[in-house]
Protein backbone atom coordinates (compact mmCIF):
# COMPACT_ATOMS: atom_id res chain seq x y z
CA UNK A 1 0.00 0.00 0.00
CA UNK A 2 1.31 3.44 -1.48
CA UNK A 3 2.59 5.86 2.21
CA UNK A 4 -1.08 7.79 2.90
CA UNK A 5 1.19 10.41 5.47
CA UNK A 6 1.18 13.22 2.70
CA UNK A 7 -2.98 12.92 3.01
CA UNK A 8 -3.53 12.23 6.27
CA UNK A 9 -1.64 15.05 7.43
CA UNK A 10 -4.28 17.61 6.97
CA UNK A 11 -7.07 15.44 8.02
CA UNK A 12 -8.60 13.45 11.48
CA UNK A 13 -10.83 10.45 11.29
CA UNK A 14 -14.30 11.58 10.29
CA UNK A 15 -17.37 10.69 12.35
CA UNK A 16 -18.63 7.93 10.61
CA UNK A 17 -15.15 6.42 10.88
CA UNK A 18 -14.80 7.14 14.64
CA UNK A 19 -18.30 5.48 14.97
CA UNK A 20 -17.24 2.44 13.06
CA UNK A 21 -14.46 2.09 14.49
CA UNK A 22 -15.44 1.94 18.27
CA UNK A 23 -18.33 -0.42 17.22
CA UNK A 24 -15.73 -2.47 15.64
CA UNK A 25 -13.60 -2.22 18.51
CA UNK A 26 -16.15 -3.14 20.82
CA UNK A 27 -16.76 -6.55 19.14
CA UNK A 28 -13.29 -7.57 18.23
CA UNK A 29 -14.04 -11.31 18.96
CA UNK A 30 -16.59 -11.40 16.33
CA UNK A 31 -17.51 -10.61 12.43
CA UNK A 32 -20.04 -7.82 12.30
CA UNK A 33 -22.05 -7.64 9.18
CA UNK A 34 -23.17 -4.96 6.71
CA UNK A 35 -26.85 -4.99 7.92
CA UNK A 36 -25.66 -4.87 11.63
CA UNK A 37 -22.86 -2.07 11.19
CA UNK A 38 -26.36 -0.57 9.24
CA UNK A 39 -28.90 -1.08 11.99
CA UNK A 40 -26.75 -0.09 14.94
CA UNK A 41 -25.30 2.98 13.02
CA UNK A 42 -27.52 3.96 10.77
CA UNK A 43 -25.28 4.47 7.84
CA UNK A 44 -25.98 3.40 4.08
CA UNK A 45 -23.72 -0.08 3.02
CA UNK A 46 -21.95 2.08 0.15
CA UNK A 47 -21.06 4.54 3.44
CA UNK A 48 -20.17 1.45 5.37
CA UNK A 49 -18.01 -0.15 2.23
CA UNK A 50 -16.49 3.42 1.61
CA UNK A 51 -15.46 4.08 5.32
CA UNK A 52 -13.85 0.29 5.83
CA UNK A 53 -11.61 1.30 2.56
CA UNK A 54 -10.86 4.64 4.16
CA UNK A 55 -9.65 3.39 7.27
CA UNK A 56 -7.77 0.59 5.56
CA UNK A 57 -5.98 3.74 4.37
CA UNK A 58 -5.03 4.88 7.89
CA UNK A 59 -3.29 0.91 8.28
CA UNK A 60 -6.44 -0.60 10.25
CA UNK A 61 -6.37 -4.25 9.20
CA UNK A 62 -9.64 -5.23 8.86
CA UNK A 63 -10.70 -8.69 8.13
CA UNK A 64 -13.74 -8.90 5.62
CA UNK A 65 -15.27 -12.35 4.53
CA UNK A 66 -18.26 -12.73 2.37
CA UNK A 67 -21.58 -13.55 4.32
CA UNK A 68 -19.73 -12.99 7.91
CA UNK A 69 -18.93 -8.90 7.45
CA UNK A 70 -15.80 -7.38 9.08
CA UNK A 71 -13.36 -7.82 12.42
CA UNK A 72 -11.17 -5.50 13.23
CA UNK A 73 -7.34 -7.14 13.54
CA UNK A 74 -5.30 -4.52 14.45
CA UNK A 75 -5.31 -0.62 14.97
CA UNK A 76 -2.23 1.33 13.82
CA UNK A 77 -0.19 2.62 17.00
CA UNK A 78 -0.97 6.56 16.87
CA UNK A 79 -3.45 8.07 19.31
CA UNK A 80 -6.60 7.80 18.14
CA UNK A 81 -9.43 10.75 18.80
CA UNK A 82 -12.42 8.03 19.32
CA UNK A 83 -9.84 6.01 22.31
CA UNK A 84 -8.49 9.40 24.01
CA UNK A 85 -12.40 10.60 24.45
CA UNK A 86 -13.46 7.27 25.69
CA UNK A 87 -11.25 7.55 28.13
CA UNK A 88 -10.29 10.84 29.23
CA UNK A 89 -12.31 12.27 32.48
CA UNK A 90 -11.94 15.96 31.62
CA UNK A 91 -14.14 19.04 31.13
CA UNK A 92 -12.07 21.16 28.93
CA UNK A 93 -8.82 19.86 28.02
CA UNK A 94 -9.92 17.36 25.48
CA UNK A 95 -13.26 18.31 24.56
CA UNK A 96 -12.37 18.67 21.28
CA UNK A 97 -9.70 16.38 20.15
CA UNK A 98 -7.46 16.38 16.70
CA UNK A 99 -5.34 13.75 16.07
CA UNK A 100 -3.10 13.48 13.38
CA UNK A 101 -0.75 11.07 11.96
CA UNK A 102 2.01 13.31 11.12
CA UNK A 103 1.53 16.95 10.81
CA UNK A 104 4.22 19.80 11.12
CA UNK A 105 4.34 21.15 14.45
CA UNK A 106 0.80 20.70 16.14
CA UNK A 107 1.72 24.38 18.07
CA UNK A 108 1.54 25.84 14.41
CA UNK A 109 -1.74 24.10 13.51
CA UNK A 110 -3.18 24.95 17.22
CA UNK A 111 -2.50 28.48 16.59
CA UNK A 112 -4.21 28.56 13.30
CA UNK A 113 -7.17 26.71 14.88
CA UNK A 114 -7.31 29.31 17.88
CA UNK A 115 -6.97 32.23 15.63
CA UNK A 116 -10.43 30.70 13.60
CA UNK A 117 -12.16 30.03 17.02
CA UNK A 118 -11.49 26.84 18.14
CA UNK A 119 -12.95 26.46 21.65
CA UNK A 120 -10.59 26.01 24.84
CA UNK A 121 -9.50 22.90 25.59
CA UNK A 122 -9.22 21.75 22.16
CA UNK A 123 -6.57 19.09 21.97
CA UNK A 124 -4.09 18.45 19.00
CA UNK A 125 -1.82 15.71 19.21
CA UNK A 126 -0.20 13.96 16.52
CA UNK A 127 2.26 10.49 16.19
CA UNK A 128 5.07 12.24 14.52
CA UNK A 129 5.83 16.41 13.27
CA UNK A 130 7.92 16.79 11.03
CA UNK A 131 8.80 20.64 11.73
CA UNK A 132 8.87 20.12 15.24
CA UNK A 133 9.83 22.90 17.24
CA UNK A 134 11.47 23.81 20.35
CA UNK A 135 12.09 27.04 22.44
CA UNK A 136 14.63 29.81 21.59
CA UNK A 137 13.74 28.83 17.82
CA UNK A 138 15.88 25.53 18.21
CA UNK A 139 13.93 22.24 16.61
CA UNK A 140 12.43 19.52 18.31
CA UNK A 141 13.07 15.74 17.15
CA UNK A 142 9.63 14.20 17.02
CA UNK A 143 9.67 10.77 15.49
CA UNK A 144 6.96 8.61 15.00
CA UNK A 145 5.59 5.85 17.42
CA UNK A 146 7.79 7.16 19.94
CA UNK A 147 6.74 9.98 22.13
CA UNK A 148 3.96 12.25 23.05
CA UNK A 149 3.61 15.40 20.80
CA UNK A 150 0.54 17.39 21.13
CA UNK A 151 -0.98 21.56 21.87
CA UNK A 152 -3.65 22.74 24.02
CA UNK A 153 -5.82 25.99 22.85
CA UNK A 154 -6.24 27.87 26.56
CA UNK A 155 -7.79 30.63 26.64
CA UNK A 156 -7.13 31.87 30.25
CA UNK A 157 -8.36 35.32 31.30
CA UNK A 158 -5.70 36.54 32.83
CA UNK A 159 -3.00 39.42 31.89
CA UNK A 160 -0.40 38.37 29.33
CA UNK A 161 2.13 38.71 31.80
CA UNK A 162 0.80 35.73 33.86
CA UNK A 163 0.34 33.33 31.31
CA UNK A 164 3.88 32.28 30.80
CA UNK A 165 3.30 30.63 34.64
CA UNK A 166 1.37 28.02 32.42
CA UNK A 167 4.32 26.44 31.14
CA UNK A 168 5.40 25.47 35.04
CA UNK A 169 1.69 24.84 35.58
CA UNK A 170 2.46 22.16 32.55
CA UNK A 171 5.68 20.95 33.95
CA UNK A 172 4.36 20.43 37.39
CA UNK A 173 1.19 17.92 35.55
CA UNK A 174 4.03 16.43 33.37
CA UNK A 175 6.39 15.62 36.09
CA UNK A 176 3.46 14.25 38.29
CA UNK A 177 1.99 11.99 35.51
CA UNK A 178 5.31 10.41 34.97
CA UNK A 179 5.94 10.07 38.78
CA UNK A 180 2.48 8.47 38.82
CA UNK A 181 2.66 5.91 36.38
CA UNK A 182 6.11 4.78 36.44
CA UNK A 183 7.49 5.92 39.99
CA UNK A 184 10.31 7.48 38.37
CA UNK A 185 11.74 10.57 40.30
CA UNK A 186 10.60 13.09 37.36
CA UNK A 187 11.34 17.29 37.90
CA UNK A 188 10.59 19.93 36.98
CA UNK A 189 13.62 22.32 35.48
CA UNK A 190 12.16 25.76 35.61
CA UNK A 191 11.00 27.61 33.29
CA UNK A 192 9.40 24.44 30.96
CA UNK A 193 11.95 21.52 30.75
CA UNK A 194 10.82 17.59 32.50
CA UNK A 195 14.47 15.84 33.89
CA UNK A 196 14.50 12.56 34.87
CA UNK A 197 18.15 12.27 36.69
CA UNK A 198 19.38 15.49 34.94
CA UNK A 199 18.60 14.89 31.77
CA UNK A 200 15.42 16.15 29.88
CA UNK A 201 12.27 13.77 29.32
CA UNK A 202 9.82 16.66 28.26
CA UNK A 203 9.87 20.41 26.78
CA UNK A 204 7.42 22.85 27.20
CA UNK A 205 6.52 25.70 24.10
CA UNK A 206 4.38 28.27 25.32
CA UNK A 207 3.27 30.74 22.25
CA UNK A 208 0.90 33.48 23.60
CA UNK A 209 -1.58 35.73 20.91
CA UNK A 210 -2.38 38.92 23.09
CA UNK A 211 -3.02 42.50 23.68
CA UNK A 212 -1.46 45.13 26.12
CA UNK A 213 -3.48 43.69 28.88
CA UNK A 214 -5.66 41.11 27.21
CA UNK A 215 -4.59 36.99 27.03
CA UNK A 216 -6.29 36.17 23.37
CA UNK A 217 -5.40 32.32 23.41
CA UNK A 218 -2.50 30.61 24.88
CA UNK A 219 -0.64 27.54 22.67
CA UNK A 220 0.55 24.74 25.05
CA UNK A 221 2.91 22.46 22.87
CA UNK A 222 4.16 19.68 25.49
CA UNK A 223 6.70 16.99 23.44
CA UNK A 224 7.75 13.75 26.14
CA UNK A 225 10.20 11.39 24.84
CA UNK A 226 8.24 7.83 25.84
CA UNK A 227 9.24 4.85 24.62
CA UNK A 228 12.65 6.13 23.21
CA UNK A 229 15.83 3.72 22.77
CA UNK A 230 19.27 5.23 23.13
CA UNK A 231 20.15 4.75 19.45
CA UNK A 232 16.27 6.54 18.28
CA UNK A 233 17.77 10.29 19.64
CA UNK A 234 20.18 12.34 17.10
CA UNK A 235 23.37 11.44 18.22
CA UNK A 236 23.94 15.68 18.53
CA UNK A 237 20.94 15.42 21.55
CA UNK A 238 22.08 12.05 23.19
CA UNK A 239 24.24 13.55 25.83
CA UNK A 240 21.33 15.94 27.41
CA UNK A 241 18.06 13.91 26.84
CA UNK A 242 16.41 10.45 27.59
CA UNK A 243 13.10 8.75 27.28
CA UNK A 244 10.73 7.84 30.06
CA UNK A 245 11.84 3.81 28.90
CA UNK A 246 15.55 4.66 29.24
CA UNK A 247 14.83 5.28 33.04
CA UNK A 248 12.42 3.12 33.61
CA UNK A 249 13.32 0.07 31.36
CA UNK A 250 9.95 -0.41 30.27
CA UNK A 251 7.73 0.72 27.97
CA UNK A 252 4.91 3.18 28.78
CA UNK A 253 1.30 3.48 26.98
CA UNK A 254 1.28 6.66 25.38
CA UNK A 255 -2.36 6.81 25.76
CA UNK A 256 -2.17 6.11 29.84
CA UNK A 257 0.51 8.98 29.84
CA UNK A 258 -1.48 11.85 27.60
CA UNK A 259 -4.87 10.83 30.25
CA UNK A 260 -2.58 10.94 33.03
CA UNK A 261 -1.36 14.40 31.91
CA UNK A 262 -4.47 16.00 30.65
CA UNK A 263 -6.60 15.03 34.11
CA UNK A 264 -3.70 16.35 36.01
CA UNK A 265 -3.24 19.57 34.08
CA UNK A 266 -7.25 20.44 34.52
CA UNK A 267 -7.19 20.56 37.58
CA UNK A 268 -3.88 22.61 37.73
CA UNK A 269 -5.25 25.03 34.99
CA UNK A 270 -8.75 25.84 36.43
CA UNK A 271 -6.90 26.64 39.52
CA UNK A 272 -3.99 28.48 38.10
CA UNK A 273 -6.94 30.98 36.29
CA UNK A 274 -8.69 31.91 39.57
CA UNK A 275 -5.58 31.57 41.42
CA UNK A 276 -2.14 32.13 39.70
CA UNK A 277 0.38 29.69 41.46
CA UNK A 278 -0.68 30.19 44.62
CA UNK A 279 -1.82 27.02 45.08
CA UNK A 280 0.73 24.99 43.15
CA UNK A 281 3.86 26.89 44.11
CA UNK A 282 4.47 24.27 46.92
CA UNK A 283 4.50 21.48 44.84
CA UNK A 284 6.17 23.36 42.06
CA UNK A 285 9.17 23.95 44.47
CA UNK A 286 9.03 20.52 45.56
CA UNK A 287 9.59 19.00 42.07
CA UNK A 288 11.73 21.30 41.07
CA UNK A 289 15.17 20.29 39.95
CA UNK A 290 16.61 23.85 40.32
CA UNK A 291 16.07 24.77 44.16
CA UNK A 292 19.52 25.25 46.38
CA UNK A 293 21.92 24.48 43.42
CA UNK A 294 24.83 27.10 41.43
CA UNK A 295 22.58 28.00 38.21
CA UNK A 296 24.12 30.85 35.60
CA UNK A 297 20.61 31.90 33.67
CA UNK A 298 21.28 33.44 30.36
CA UNK A 299 18.15 36.19 30.16
CA UNK A 300 19.09 37.80 26.71
CA UNK A 301 22.32 39.51 26.07
CA UNK A 302 22.03 39.56 30.60
CA UNK A 303 23.99 36.55 32.27
CA UNK A 304 22.93 35.53 36.23
CA UNK A 305 24.54 33.71 38.34
CA UNK A 306 24.11 32.24 41.94
CA UNK A 307 22.06 30.37 43.88
CA UNK A 308 18.46 29.35 42.64
CA UNK A 309 16.48 29.66 45.90
CA UNK A 310 12.41 29.78 45.40
CA UNK A 311 10.06 30.54 42.51
CA UNK A 312 7.72 33.10 43.32
CA UNK A 313 3.83 33.53 43.33
CA UNK A 314 4.37 34.97 39.28
CA UNK A 315 6.55 32.10 38.92
CA UNK A 316 9.93 33.52 38.45
CA UNK A 317 12.72 32.47 39.50
CA UNK A 318 14.53 33.79 43.08
CA UNK A 319 18.30 34.09 42.33
CA UNK A 320 20.49 34.86 45.45
CA UNK A 321 23.91 36.23 43.89
CA UNK A 322 26.65 38.51 44.98
CA UNK A 323 24.76 41.40 44.45
CA UNK A 324 21.31 40.60 46.38
CA UNK A 325 18.53 38.87 45.06
CA UNK A 326 17.37 38.61 41.56
CA UNK A 327 14.00 37.51 40.28
CA UNK A 328 13.73 35.91 36.58
CA UNK A 329 11.21 35.99 34.73
CA UNK A 330 12.48 33.99 31.88
CA UNK A 331 16.14 32.15 30.49
CA UNK A 332 18.05 29.42 29.73
CA UNK A 333 19.28 27.78 33.27
CA UNK A 334 22.28 25.79 33.22
CA UNK A 335 23.53 24.40 36.70
CA UNK A 336 27.14 25.14 37.72
C1 LIG B 1 11.50 22.93 24.47
O1 LIG B 1 11.89 22.30 25.45
O2 LIG B 1 12.29 23.56 23.77
C2 LIG B 1 10.05 22.89 24.14
C3 LIG B 1 9.69 21.70 23.29
C4 LIG B 1 8.24 21.63 22.93
C5 LIG B 1 7.93 20.53 21.95
C6 LIG B 1 6.46 20.36 21.71
S1 LIG B 1 6.07 18.88 20.83
C7 LIG B 1 4.45 19.40 20.60
C8 LIG B 1 4.48 20.89 20.34
N1 LIG B 1 4.65 21.16 18.93
C9 LIG B 1 5.81 21.72 18.66
O3 LIG B 1 6.23 22.04 17.52
N2 LIG B 1 6.51 21.90 19.79
C10 LIG B 1 5.77 21.46 20.94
Amino acid sequence: MPSQNNRNSIRTLKAAEEDLLTLLRDNRESFLSTREISDKLELHPYVIYQTIKELRRWDFEIASEKGKGYKLLEAPQFLLSAEIREKLKTRILGKEILSYRTVGSTNDLGFRLAEGGAAEGTLIVSDQQTKGRGRMGRGWYSPPKLGLWMSLILRPQVPPYKAPGLSICAGLALAQAIQDLSGLDARIKWPNDCLINDKKVGGILLELSAELDRTNFVIAGIGVNVNHQPGDFPKKLSAKVTSIRMEWGRELSRMELLISFLERFEAIYLDFKSNGLTHQRRLIKKLSSLLGRKVQVKFGKEIIEGQAQDIDDNGSLIIKTKKGERAVRAGEVTVV
